[in-house]
């Protein structure tokens, strides 16, 4: 996937004026291609997010036979001919970066007759993937990691498979999401409970292509075996990319930003939350529904941050935006204590480690622990060098860092943006950013 040597250089300080609606919601992205080469009939996609980690996706599905029309310019057309259309595929599934694809693949291809395996990039193979092949392997499916429970995942195939009735042991919206994929092929009903709410595209998007969902408190349950219909679905932009703004305009002063609309899913709004509590000034303009999705179009002007104790039961709707957030909590005043947050240690890098590290190179004071950090706010950063560890939200978050530092902050191997936020570079810089890349 993308290569680990571009550099990016951000002056210190500067304004963030302007509008921008940054690119479409990454979780959305993927289910709407997936649920689309499942479905009978063609699925037309507006907002699509062109990132490495969804261009990704649409490579399995095209590996496994299924016609995609673009993506182009966040336009594509997915022809499903239902599960009998996936062919086995002539080679190994490359997922690159990304978790989603994986641990999503890992339940729709669960169920299907042929073999399978998917494998993905350094970090990928690092991180867990038991959370989703035990419950898989409850259901009939065969699937052998690695040792130590990663990639690559052999699927085997072939195997029949049962609903589950499954509780969820970690709060998690890609293991709920494969079982609920893996049930769709399953004799029988698959329902799965969770320990806190996450993110639930999934089961909205299913319901957009007619497929019977039934909700109860914590609890999303389903019967195999009925046909999803092609449809339409307009992703909304990404409110894990719009994050970087929303802290951004917050803490560099004069700022005033108007964010089109963003994906407004009260499962993904922690983050607001979090920073309205902080004593950030976010404004919802104008909410709206599109496709079974809210959207809204947020105004962000810098107000004085301080800090906060994070409420635990609102880690797992903010789940993506620590990084961003551990920008906020250095720049507020006072201290700012995360709990609860221990599932930080295993996304794209360990991003207590990587944040608490970098944020120490540019002179915050930061206090790492297992399940999260206590960081000490000042009212500016040191400049200075840090390493993204190739993780994407790292490195964005370290460049709208530089609007409150003293001198200029350099962030190593960055080309991972691509995953989340192609532009990035060009988009920051045109709305105040003083970032160039090379
Ligand atoms: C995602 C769920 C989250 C999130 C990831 C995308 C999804 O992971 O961190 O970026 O699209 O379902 P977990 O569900 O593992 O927390």
């Amino acid at each position: 996937m993308s290569a680990g040597d571009e550099r990016w250089r951000v002056a210190p300080g500067g304004t963030l004026r302007g509008e921008a609606r940054v690119p479409g919601d990454k979780s959305i992205s993927h289910r709407a291609v997936m649920l689309g080469a499942l479905a009978h009939g063609e699925t037309r996609v507006t907002g699509l997010l062109e990132g490495d980690d969804v261009l990704a996706t649409v490579g399995v599905f095209r590996a496994l036979g299924v016609a995609i029309d673009g993506p182009r310019e966040g336009a594509a057309t997915v022809h499903g001919a239902g599960w009998p259309g996936l062919q086995p595929p002539a080679e190994v599934l490359d997922v690159g970066n990304s978790g989603t694809s994986m641990r999503l693949l890992a339940g729709l291809l669960a169920g299907l007759p042929f073999a399978t395996v998917l494998t993905g990039d350094a970090s990928l193979t690092r991180r867990p993937m038991r959370r989703v092949t035990d419950p898989l392997t409850a259901m009939g499916a065969r699937i052998t990691t690695a040792e130590g429970g990663t990639a690559p995942l052999h699927i085997h195939g072939g195997a029949p498979l049962a609903g589950i009735d499954y509780r969820l042991p970690v709060a998690s919206a890609q293991v709920k999401s494969a079982l609920l994929l893996a049930g769709l092929r399953a004799e029988g009903r698959t329902c799965v409970t969770e320990p806190a709410p996450t993110r639930d595209h999934t089961e909205r998007m299913l319901r957009g292509f007619g497929y019977p969902v039934s909700l109860g408190p914590g609890t999303v349950c389903l019967e195999g075996g009925r046909p999803l219909l092609g449809t339409r679905v307009d992703v909304p932009a990404d409110i894990s990319s719009a994050a970087f703004l929303l802290v951004a305009a917050s803490i560099a002063p004069g700022s005033d930003l108007i964010l089109r609309h963003v994906g407004w899913n009260p499962t993904r709004t922690g983050i607001v939350d979090l920073l309205q509590r902080m004593g950030a000034d976010i404004q919802v303009l104008a909410a709206d529904e599109a496709g079974g999705e809210p959207v809204a179009d947020l105004r962000v002007r810098a107000a004085p941050l301080h800090g906060i104790t994070v409420p635990e039961e609102l880690v797992p709707l903010a789940i993506d935006e620590f990084p961003a957030l551990f920008i906020a909590a250095a720049c507020a005043e006072g201290e700012t204590v995360i709990t609860g947050a221990a599932e930080l240690r295993v996304k794209e890098s360990d991003r207590i480690a990587a944040m608490a590290e970098g944020l120490q190179a540019l002179g915050a004071s930061v206090e790492p622990r297992e399940d999260g950090a206590r960081i000490a706010g000042r009212p500016s950063l040191g400049g200075g060098r840090v390493h993204s560890h190739g993780d994407h939200r790292v490195a964005m978050a370290f460049a709208v860092a530089a609007l409150r530092a003293e001198a200029p902050v350099e962030v190593e191997d960055c080309a991972s943006a691509a995953t989340s936020f192609p532009g990035f570079v060009a988009l920051l810089r045109a709305l105040g950013l003083a970032i160039e890349a090379g």
